[in-house]
C-alpha cells in the first residue's frame, strides 16, 4: 500500500497557464498565418443581455463577412495582451512568484502558416525558443499544449477542420517538428486542450463551420472529428516517445462532474452516463481503446464512426503518461430527454442550490475538484495534473495601483485545500497551474474584463489601455503558497 501523503509532494509543479491565442497578439507578425481564433469577434454578453453569448461558434457566412469586412469588427484574440513582445517582463513576474512551471500553447499557424507547407516557419520556431530560454533562466519548466483551441484557418476553409481525416498527417508533421526542435527544452506536453469541448463548440474545438454539416448529423460529426483528434494525438505520443524518451505527454479534458439532482435511481443513472460521456475522452487516450459503453450510445444516437483498419493499433500504441484537467465547475443533471446532449457542456440548466455562482454564473465547487481527482485517479491510476482552475472576475485597479482581489484568493485557496485533501486520499497529483495567471482575453466571450490573473493588465474589452502590468494582492499570496509548497494558505 502507498504511504499516506499529507502535503503536496516535493517537486510539485506550481505555476500558471495560458494559451497562445489569448495572450500573444502579433497575429500577423513573424510569418504567422491566420488561425481560427483570429476570427472570434467580440460581442459583449452583458450588452446583449445574454451571459452565455459565447463567441465560440463561427459560421461560414460569418467567416466570409469577417474576412471581407474586417474593419467592422473587433477581434481581441488578434491582439491578446502582447505577450509576443512582452514575454520577458511577464516571465520575470512569474519567476518572482516562484513558478516551477508555465503552461503555454504553441500556435500551429506560427509554425505552419497554412498547415500545408512542407517546411516550418523558422521565425515562428525561433519565437518559442526565446520563450523557453527565458523560462530556463529562472528554472521554470514549460508545459506545452500543442493545440489549444486554434488551427490554421486554411485547414478550416479547405477541409472543414477536424471533420476531415486529412488533418491527421498534418498534425503529426507539426508535432514532429516541435519535438525535434524543443526536445532539450520541453519535458511536459499536452496534445489537445479540452478535447471534450468539441461537444460544446465544433468551431473552437475542431475548426468546423457547423453550418456546412447536416444538422441531423452534428453529433456524428462531433465524434468523427474527435476520432481524428484521438488518432493525431496518439501518433504524436508515439513520435514523442521515439524522439524524446524522457518526455511526459498528457491528454486533457474540461472536467465537469455531474451530480444527480435527486436520489431517484433514474437521476443517478443519468449522472453516471453524463460522467461517462466526459470521461470517454481520457478513457480512449489513457487506455488506448474505445470504452464498451460507447457502443450503445453510438447505436442509440445513430452515430456511425468511420474507422480504418489501422486505427485500433494507433490508439493502443499512443497512450498518454498523465491525465490533465481544467476544472471550473460541477453540474447537476436529471433524467430528461436532452440530458445526453447536455452532458459535458457548459449549458447546465439546473442550479445547484448549495453553490454560489461567479459573476459569469459559473457554479463554484471546490469539493467537486476533489471528487473529480479521486474518481479520475481510481479510474486510470495515472498521475493527474490540474492544468487550469481559477476565477474569472471583474477587477478594480485602485488609485495606488493595487487590485484587492480577496475573492480570487478565497477561490484558489479553497481549491488548493481540496487538492491537498485529494492527495491525502491517495491521488498522485503532479502539478497545478491556475488559469490566466496573467489577465488575458477570455476564450468564451473574447472579453478582457473577465480577469483571472495574479497580474493585472491595463487593457479594456476594446483593446484600449497602456498594457502595463500590476501585481494584484493575489500575487503576493500565491508567491507564499508556492514558497511553502502549499502549506501557507
Ligand atoms: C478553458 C479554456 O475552458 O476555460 C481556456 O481552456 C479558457 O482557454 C478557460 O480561457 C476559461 O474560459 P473563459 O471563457 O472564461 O475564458
Amino acid at each position: 500500500m502507498k504511504e499516506l501523503q499529507t502535503g503536496f509532494p516535493k517537486g510539485f509543479l506550481w505555476g500558471g497557464a495560458t494559451a497562445a491565442n489569448q495572450i500573444e497578439g502579433a497575429y500577423n507578425e513573424g510569418g504567422k498565418g491566420m488561425s481560427t481564433s483570429d476570427y472570434a469577434a467580440y460581442k459583449d454578453p452583458y450588452a446583449t443581455g445574454k451571459v452565455d453569448n459565447f463567441t465560440f461558434n463561427v459560421t461560414s457566412k460569418e467567416l466570409k463577412e469577417y474576412q471581407e469586412n474586417e474593419a467592422n469588427y473587433l477581434f481581441p484574440k488578434r491582439w491578446g495582451i502582447d505577450f509576443y513582445h512582452r514575454y520577458k517582463e511577464d516571465i520575470a513576474l512569474f519567476a518572482e512568484m516562484g513558478f516551477k512551471t508555465f503552461r503555454i500553447s504553441i500556435s500551429w499557424a506560427r509554425i505552419f502558416p497554412t498547415g500545408l507547407e512542407t517546411e516550418p516557419n523558422e521565425e515562428g520556431l525561433a519565437f518559442y525558443d526565446k520563450v523557453f530560454d527565458e523560462c530556463a533562466k529562472y528554472g521554470i519548466e514549460p508545459l506545452v499544449t500543442m493545440s489549444h483551441y486554434e488551427l490554421p484557418i486554411t485547414l478550416t476553409e479547405k477541409y472543414n477542420g477536424w471533420a476531415s481525416r486529412e488533418l491527421i498527417p498534418l498534425f503529426e508533421k507539426y508535432a514532429r517538428v516541435l519535438f525535434n526542435r524543443y526536445q532539450s527544452k520541453v519535458k511536459y506536453w499536452i496534445t489537445f486542450n479540452e478535447m471534450n469541448m468539441n461537444l460544446n463548440s465544433l468551431y473552437t474545438g475542431a475548426g468546423i463551420l457547423e453550418d456546412l454539416i447536416d444538422p441531423e448529423k452534428k453529433l456524428e460529426v462531433t465524434y468523427q472529428a474527435s476520432h481524428h483528434q484521438f488518432l493525431a494525438s496518439a501518433l504524436a505520443v508515439k513520435a514523442a516517445k521515439e524522439i524524446m524518451p524522457d518526455a511526459q505527454i498528457g491528454c486533457m479534458i474540461n472536467q465537469i462532474e455531474s451530480y444527480a439532482l435527486t436520489t431517484k435511481p433514474e437521476d443517478q443513472l443519468q449522472a453516471l452516463k453524463s460522467n461517462q460521456l466526459n470521461m470517454f475522452y481520457p478513457d480512449v487516450q489513457a487506455r488506448g481503446e474505445y470504452p464498451s459503453y460507447m457502443a450503445r450510445y453510438f447505436s442509440d444516437n445513430d452515430i456511425n464512426i468511420v474507422m480504418e483498419e489501422e486505427d485500433a493499433a494507433i490508439l493502443a500504441e499512443g497512450t498518454v503518461d498523465f491525465v490533465a484537467i481544467s476544472y471550473y465547475m460541477s453540474h447537476v443533471t436529471e433524467a430528461r430527454e436532452d440530458a445526453a446532449k447536455l452532458a459535458g457542456s457548459f449549458d447546465s440548466p439546473i442550479k445547484n442550490e448549495y453553490l454560489e455562482l461567479s459573476q459569469w454564473d459559473w457554479p463554484i465547487d471546490p469539493i467537486g475538484l476533489r471528487i473529480s481527482l479521486m474518481k479520475l485517479y481510481d479510474r486510470y491510476e495515472l498521475p493527474l495534473f490540474v492544468c487550469e482552475n481559477g476565477l474569472g472576475a471583474k477587477d478594480e485597479l485602485t488609485e495606488d495601483g493595487r487590485i484587492h482581489d480577496d475573492y480570487r484568493i478565497d477561490y484558489i485557496k479553497k481549491h488548493v485545500e481540496q487538492m491537498k485533501e485529494a492527495i491525502k486520499d491517495g491521488v498522485d497529483l503532479m502539478g497545478y497551474t491556475t488559469w490566466g495567471c496573467i489577465d488575458l482575453i477570455s476564450c468564451g466571450t473574447s472579453q478582457m474584463s473577465k480577469r483571472y490573473g495574479f497580474i493585472y493588465v491595463d487593457q479594456d474589452d476594446e483593446g484600449n489601455g497602456s498594457l502595463a502590468r500590476y501585481r494584484k494582492d493575489s500575487f503576493e499570496w500565491y508567491k507564499e503558497v508556492i514558497a511553502s509548497n502549499g502549506e501557507n494558505l
